[in-house]
């Protein structure tokens, strides 16, 4: 470890700082190895300057510290002190300028935090705390000022060289060099400040403001990468009148960067006016990318464009905040991706991913609220749940307030606190204040409990006095240092389906709380255990719960299976059709694990075969929804309901059920696969994207069968794809399904796309994903080829991210998967702290392993712990995980 023990920060010690910084101008003379800095900062004291302490404390990481002038005065040694990760300055007056010259390497940063190289590119990243590693600073959100910036390169080898705001001056120098000078008007954040220089490709567009402002629109890539930029910046002129329309938010400076790079740690970063992207979130064209691809560029500019109102013109007091910007920026790209697209397929493809890797974290040892109370390291923050679970609060207090009710939330949010670092208690006040005060005392449990609410659900039919009634139990597991957790107040979408398929009315028997219990089928939840009798139900309903997933929990009821099998086809909820089908084939499926582990032979429960085959042969439904809904779950899924995960039982039931599905309805899905796949013109429309998506399906499905024929027709299908959709799939399908053609089309692909990073990074998650004993070697050897740098997350990501969710090979119980995983993270940690503390997250499973695998895990997280100089980062996720 670096520091004998890290340091734990609380929310509780919050204190607003003791001085602000209003002005910066920083100056950059860039070079690889000996960058110089120098920063200009109008100081001041915060409070009565009599009350304060004397000595300024500013942050600092792996700077070298040339000079200090305070008033243009040089400080002599003893004025100043440099401290572990920061410097104070002695005996400050009130109001000074601070001058500090400091030099930085950046081609050394391969942690890609503060100022960093990515391939021939300088860029940027500074949230959460990467501005400390440019400069000396109060490197807090909180301290909000306006940012002037000259950046001085190399003219030939960066021509291109920019910074937040607008360019206000540029020029010529001796040497070679030229200058640009970027002003951003706003006040902002440190986080949020950026700079990028290189020899850039440019995509240029515009786009007008509601009010009649023309904003230049600029999209910088590597050159060559021009072509691909189209979606992207579609998708950015969708936002940016999206946020016009749905929350009467214009765009503010007169000029949108958007800057891909291939080495970042995240997906994107919202810096003011000037984004930086990671490359796999701009590029995009049918011949590199997939469907699922382009669904991703969309989300992901959206997400950034909407940053600009929540979360830079309105910012986060302190980190202990982040889902106040994340959550309510997720909801929004949500809600944006849902209007540009099927709104069902997308909401499903949501709770998808909360459900598969939200709720594990908050089932695991990493366990915390959206808004934590307190961490080692915030940026082992950035989480599903701080993002996803953070979305879907939102989500309730929308479905609560209605979407007129909410938007008058935001625009008292926007008025109240724009230019502002602030709390989400202020957030939750203005969406008070805006709706008559509405009370959100109860609802705000959401944001200090941690845990996945379970609800425990019996009815009764009353057929004399035609009454129908629910009584909702809710319950939430201890999490780590929260035993007890108190009721939460929810929104419980529910329908009473009658045997025709319509709903019944729903009225209330009785009310017995001021607030009121039902509104649009919207049950208000908030005691422990509460029953609801419905009047007028004149024979037994079947009920549909949870509908829309308008609350985030799991659900158990006293239900018959047979009720599943009406609602997949009857709901007039379609996300409910498709939870249906999910919850009936995870309870046989949980069946068949144990039958399975107690060598009881496997056999599929008839109602669900025939249910199954009628959605296969029900033509209303539309393509993709087809897709989703005869997706089976997955193995992540059916481990969630598993006390100690049994992942090879769970594996084999998988491929059981999918290839007696297969074998049973052979013919059926033949015909679907050969009236999907024709000729026909690219096209991303929703239809379009939904046919591949199902056709895909299908010949998983077919390939399951294990008949060859099907192995020709994938191999015939990845020769002879036009577009990354369909050629990954093939390609995956054959590499998963160890057809005969998988050395071949591993070989074909790698030669075709081996200068395509983004594709190599897909062929790489083929191979790394593919179940048996040669995997592990497999990805081994990848290790030296000649696409792979372990200096780049995506790449790592690719091959040893998608290995970690290899279930079977990662937990295999010789252990070498484990061994593997472990040296990795220690190896990568010396690089990017960041990278290795993910891949330390994959051992969250710990606790629930049986107990051979337990304890080669153990060993595994002690080896870390044990090595010397780990970081903060993998320490707090494993030294968690071990507790
Ligand atoms: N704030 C970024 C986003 O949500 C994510 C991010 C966090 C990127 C930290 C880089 C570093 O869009
Ligand atoms: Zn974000």
């Amino acid at each position: 470890m670096k520091d004998a023990s890290p340091q734990t920060i609380f929310l509780k010690d919050y204190t607003p700082s003791d001085y602000l910084i209003s002005k910066i101008h920083l100056t950059f003379d860039l070079d690889d190895t000996n960058t110089q800095v120098i920063s200009k900062m109008n100081v001041s004291a915060n409070y009565d300057f009599k009350s304060l302490k004397r000595d300024l404390v500013l942050n600092g990481e792996e700077l070298t510290l040339n000079k200090i002038f305070v008033d243009g005065v040089e400080l002599g040694a003893d004025q100043y002190e440099l401290i572990e990760d920061g410097l104070v300055i002695k005996e400050v007056k009130e109001e000074f300028i601070l001058e500090i010259h400091n030099t930085i390497n950046p081609l050394a940063n391969k942690a890609l935090d503060g100022l960093y190289k990515s391939g021939s590119i300088f860029c940027t990243q500074n949230e959460p705390e990467g501005f400390r590693r440019i400069t000396y600073f109060i490197d807090r959100p909180d301290i909000m000022a306006v940012y002037t910036t000259k950046v001085i390169a190399d003219k030939a080898k960066y021509p291109v060289l920019l910074s937040n705001g607008n360019p206000i001056d540029s020029g010529d120098l001796e040497g070679g060099k030229h200058f640009v000078e970027w002003l951003d008007p706003f006040v902002k954040p440190s986080y949020l400040y950026a700079l990028v220089a290189g020899d850039l490709g440019l995509v240029q567009d515009e786009f007008t403001t509601m009010s009649g402002r023309k904003i230049d629109l600029r999209i910088y890539v590597d050159k060559g990468n021009e072509s691909k930029c189209d979606h992207a910046m579609e998708s950015l002129k969708n936002s940016m009148r999206w946020d016009e329309e749905v929350y009467g938010r214009e765009y503010d400076l007169d000029i949108y960067m958007i800057v891909a790079v291939d080495a970042f740690n995240m997906g994107a970063m919202e810096n003011k006016g000037l984004n930086i992207f990671n490359s796999a979130y701009v590029l995009a064209d049918p011949k590199t990318a997939t469907d699922s691809n382009f669904f991703g560029v969309e989300g992901v500019i959206g997400h950034e464009y909407f940053h600009n109102w929540t979360g830079n013109r309105i910012t986060c007091r302190d980190w202990f905040q982040l889902t106040l910007k994340e959550g309510l920026t997720v909801f929004r790209d949500q809600e944006f991706s849902s209007d540009m697209n099927s709104r069902v397929v997308n909401r499903i493809a949501n709770i998808k991913t909360l459900k598969s890797r939200q709720f594990v974290e908050d089932a695991g040892p990493t366990a915390h609220p959206i808004k934590p109370s307190s961490y080692i390291e915030i940026n082992n923050f950035y989480t599903m749940t701080i993002y996803e679970k953070g979305s879907e609060v939102i989500r309730m207090i929308h479905t609560l307030l209605g979407a007129d009710g909410f938007r008058k939330g935001t625009d008292k949010y926007f008025e109240l606190f724009d230019g502002q670092a602030v709390t989400t208690e202020d957030f939750i006040h203005a969406m008070s204040v805006a709706n008559d005060n509405y009370d959100f005392t109860q609802f705000k449990n959401w944001y200090h409990q941690a845990g996945t609410p379970m609800l425990d659900i019996k009815t009764s039919y009353n057929e004399a006095a035609k009454e129908y009634s629910i009584t909702v139990t809710q319950s939430c597991k201890p999490t780590p240092g929260q035993d007890e957790k108190k009721p939460y107040h929810m929104p419980f979408g529910l329908g009473l389906v009658s045997k025709d398929g319509a709903d019944f009315p729903l009225k209330l028997k009785e009310v017995f709380t001021a607030q009121p219990q039902i509104e649009e089928n919207i049950l208000h939840l908030t005691q422990e255990s509460e029953t609801f009798t419905f009047t007028g139900i004149d024979h037994e309903p079947v009920p549909s719960f949870n509908r829309g997933f308008s609350a985030p929990v799991n659900l158990k009821s006293d239900r018959p299976l047979s009720d599943f099998v009406f609602l997949m086809a009857n709901d007039n909820d379609e996300y409910n059709r498709y939870e249906s089908a999910q919850a009936l084939a995870i309870e046989l499926m949980s069946c068949l694990v144990k039958d399975a582990a107690n060598g009881v032979p496997l056999k599929l429960d008839a109602p669900f075969i025939k249910a199954y085959g009628e959605l296969i042969k029900d033509e209303s439904l539309d393509n993709s929804f087809k897709a989703l809904i005869l997706d089976i779950p997955s193995e992540g899924i059916l481990h969630q309901a598993q006390d100690v995960v049994d992942f090879e039982n769970t594996f084999k039931v998988r491929k059981f059920v999918k290839e007696t599905l297969a074998k049973t309805y052979e013919q059926e899905l033949s015909a679907i696969y050969d009236s999907l796949n024709v000729d026909k013109e690219y096209s991303l429309s929703p239809e379009a994207m939904g046919e591949r998506e199902l056709k895909n399906l299908v010949l998983g499905l077919l390939l399951s069968t294990g008949n060859s024929k099907y192995d020709d027709l994938a191999y015939e299908q990845f020769v002879k794809a036009t577009n990354m959709t369909d050629e990954f799939a093939a390609l995956t399908m054959i590499i998963h399904s160890d057809s005969k053609y998988a050395d071949e089309v591993i070989e074909k692909f790698f030669i075709k796309w081996k200068h395509e990073t983004l594709v190599m990074q897909k062929w790489l998650t083929a191979q790394a994903s593919a179940r048996g004993e040669k995997t592990l070697g497999r990805v081994k050897e990848l290790l030296s080829n000649e696409v792979y740098d372990k200096s780049v997350p995506n790449l790592v990501r690719s091959l040893i991210g998608t290995f970690t969710a290899n279930y079977t090979e990662f937990h295999n119980t010789s252990g070498v998967g484990y061994e593997f995983i472990t040296n990795q993270i220690i190896d990568i940690d010396k690089l990017n702290p960041q990278m290795a503390s993910r891949l330390a997250g994959s051992f969250k499973d710990y606790k629930r392993l049986p107990s051979d695998l337990k304890a080669l895990v153990k060993t595994s997280l002690e080896r870390i712990l044990a090595e010397k100089d780990i970081s903060r980062n993998v320490y707090e996720i494993v030294s968690k995980t071990h507790a």
